[in-house]
């Protein structure tokens, strides 16, 4: 039982207010979830390699679980992800003799999954993360190198929408990366798309995964990277939030519990970055983080193994932290 207001109402006339679940957290954070969310995105159980291990082999089980959470919650869906270069099965790049695959075999085998996947859940899922990452961090070439890339060239992501878009032409169909504050990699993600609207491909939206920390990146970084991305005429979301207690560099492992100052800073840094969202509330039209409470997060294994993060706006026990507080002020005086 809660007694604070619901995220979800807090922010109802700015963006949805989404989670990344999987099946353990839909069991252990139902309530927290149902209560102050509106929106889920599947973790990991859309990814090629988990809904299409082999190619004759589709395994919905645990997708459909989530879907299930969505409507008994009444929740909005977003899918993730058609196309990455991780989690994706080997045999997808496989001619049938263990050779490379064509271009020809590689782009019909991308379009009949997009096809059995989006048609699935049409009814379910308003959002996809069509394609995922394919932008390089590093440098001046435009797209990262991938199995992808060397097989199919450069069209694979403009076939990737138009696939995705003729499985369900109502589904918005976003570009999805990280670093997307970085003035580099922002300039490189804003060419890919405009490219993409200037050749006619159906695409609707840009999602920044917004994997931020206490000191990174400069709420000016952000601001020029929704700026820009708005330019292009299309709507944004925030789509893996989470705010972690360590830079990027630090692989320090002696901090067991956050400290009231951490606390008290990440409650800052929250804030500061709600305000900013709304002022863009026009264009950003859902904010998803990636989890929900500080029981779980893959921060915990990233980039140090086994090391405690507390990413959130709910503690290990689904309280509200001092995060969650600034925020709700926010909302209703904001
Ligand atoms: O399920 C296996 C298990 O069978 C095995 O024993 C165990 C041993 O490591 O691994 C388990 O798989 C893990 C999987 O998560 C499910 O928990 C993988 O090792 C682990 O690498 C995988 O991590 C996921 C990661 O994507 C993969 O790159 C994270 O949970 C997931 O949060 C993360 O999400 C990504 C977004 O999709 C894209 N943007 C970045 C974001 C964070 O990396």
């Amino acid at each position: 039982s809660y007694t604070e207001p619901a995220l979800k109402s807090v922010f109802a006339e700015d963006f949805k207010i989404g989670a990344a679940v999987n099946p353990l957290t839909i069991q252990s954070q139902e309530e927290l979830l149902a209560y102050h969310f509106n929106s889920i995105t599947a973790e990991n159980e859309m990814k090629f390699a988990s809904l299409h291990p082999v190619e004759i082999v589709y395994s919905f089980g645990d997708a459909d679980r989530l879907v299930a959470f969505a409507r008994k919650h009444n929740m909005a869906m977003r899918g993730h992800t058609l196309l990455w270069h991780n989690q994706t099965s080997d045999w997808l790049f496989e001619d049938r003799n263990g050779g490379p695959a064509s271009k020809e075999l590689l782009l019909d085998r991308l379009k009949s999954h997009i096809h059995t996947v989006v048609g699935r859940y049409k009814e379910d899922i308003y959002a996809w993360d069509v394609v995922n990452e394919a932008i390089a961090d590093e440098g001046d070439q435009l797209l990262r190198p991938s199995k992808w890339i060397e097989i199919a060239g450069t069209d694979f992501i403009a076939k990737a929408f138009e696939y995705a878009h003729e499985a369900d032409p109502k589904a918005l169909l976003f570009y999805n990366d990280y670093n997307e504050s970085d003035p580099n990699k922002r300039d490189k993600i804003y060419t890919l798309v405009k490219s993409l609207l200037e050749q006619g491909v159906p695409i609707h939206g840009v999602g920044l995964q917004a994997h931020w920390n206490l000191y990174d990146p400069t709420l000016d970084d952000i601001r020029a990277a929704i700026e820009k991305y708005a330019a292009l005429g299309l709507q944004l979301q925030l789509t893996e939030l989470d705010v972690s207690m360590f830079r990027f560099e630090d692989k320090r492992t002696d901090l067991t519990a956050p400290g009231a100052d951490l606390l008290q800073w990440q409650a800052e840094r929250y804030e500061a970055l709600f305000r900013l969202l709304k002022e863009y509330r026009n264009v950003i039209s859902s904010v998803t983080f990636w989890g929900a409470a500080d029981d779980y997060t893959w921060l915990d294994d990233f980039p140090v193994r086994g090391r405690k993060n507390w990413p959130f706006l709910f503690d290990e026990q689904h309280r509200p932290k001092p995060a969650f507080d600034r925020i709700a002020n926010l909302g209703k005086y904001g």
